[in-house]
């Protein structure tokens, strides 16, 4: 199950991102804007339970209070996803963050891990988070991943997505909510994302 965003601020500060005199701060700046827009959206539906003690207003009137159902996981695939990180943390600031840090090789466009640190906690509600969905690889070997290590309800945050990796993901986890800020045209014959942005980790972090 997939959605695209449908925001309207996306559609005009997501092609001052794709353009490529876009300077590396302006870049960084504008992926955090989109992913408030991205993040609001995606933790709309997350379960809430009613805190005991209601609070008490100036008014001298109470009011209900409420806190998180489950425990949330946010998961920034490395290095791109780090990019999107700030705003989910800052409007959940009780979410726990897991790490997962993946390289694409450039020429079988497999994705590898080098770094996985997930925190152990009872029936999380995790989020994948990063911006590039081209041929799905590297967010099915995450959720792969997040499977072994027990993780069951899992979700994905992407900015640009390509249909072909949407469909790969959901050939292998059929049920698995994905949501996207634009659905892009193709792939091209090296993997990008066309028009898409290039390589999202030089352009938020520099060259490697
Ligand atoms: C990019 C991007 C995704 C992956 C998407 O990472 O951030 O993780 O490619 O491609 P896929 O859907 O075909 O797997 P990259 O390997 O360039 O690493 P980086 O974030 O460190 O630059
Ligand atoms: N990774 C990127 O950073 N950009 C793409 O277009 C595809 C994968």
């Amino acid at each position: 199950m997939y959605h695209v965003c449908q925001h309207p601020l996306i559609k005009i500060k997501l092609p001052l991102m794709r353009d490529e005199n876009c300077s590396m701060a302006a870049f960084r700046d504008y992926l955090q804007e989109i992913t408030y827009l991205l993040a609001a959206e995606s933790l709309s539906q997350i379960p809430l339970q009613e805190l005991p003690t209601p609070v008490q207003s100036p008014t001298g009137a109470s009011a209900n209070a409420f806190t998180l159902a489950r425990p949330v996981v946010f998961i920034p695939i490395l290095r791109a996803g780090l990019g999107m990180i700030e705003p989910f943390m800052h409007l959940l600031p009780d979410a726990q963050v897991g790490y997962l840090a993946m390289s694409r090789d450039e020429r079988t466009l497999k994705a590898e891990n080098y770094y996985v640190a997930l925190p152990k906690v009872d029936n999380p509600i995790a989020f994948i988070i990063d911006p590039m969905l081209a041929t799905g690889g590297s967010i099915i070997k995450a959720i792969k991943e997040l499977k072994t290590q027990g993780y069951k309800d899992i979700r994905v945050v992407s900015l640009v997505a390509a249909m072909e990796g949407i469909n790969a993901i959901e050939k292998v986890f059929p049920s698995t909510d994905i949501l996207v800020a634009a659905l892009d045209d193709h792939l091209n014959e090296k993997g990008y994302i066309i028009p898409g942005l290039g390589d999202a980790g030089d352009r938020l972090f520099g060259g490697k």
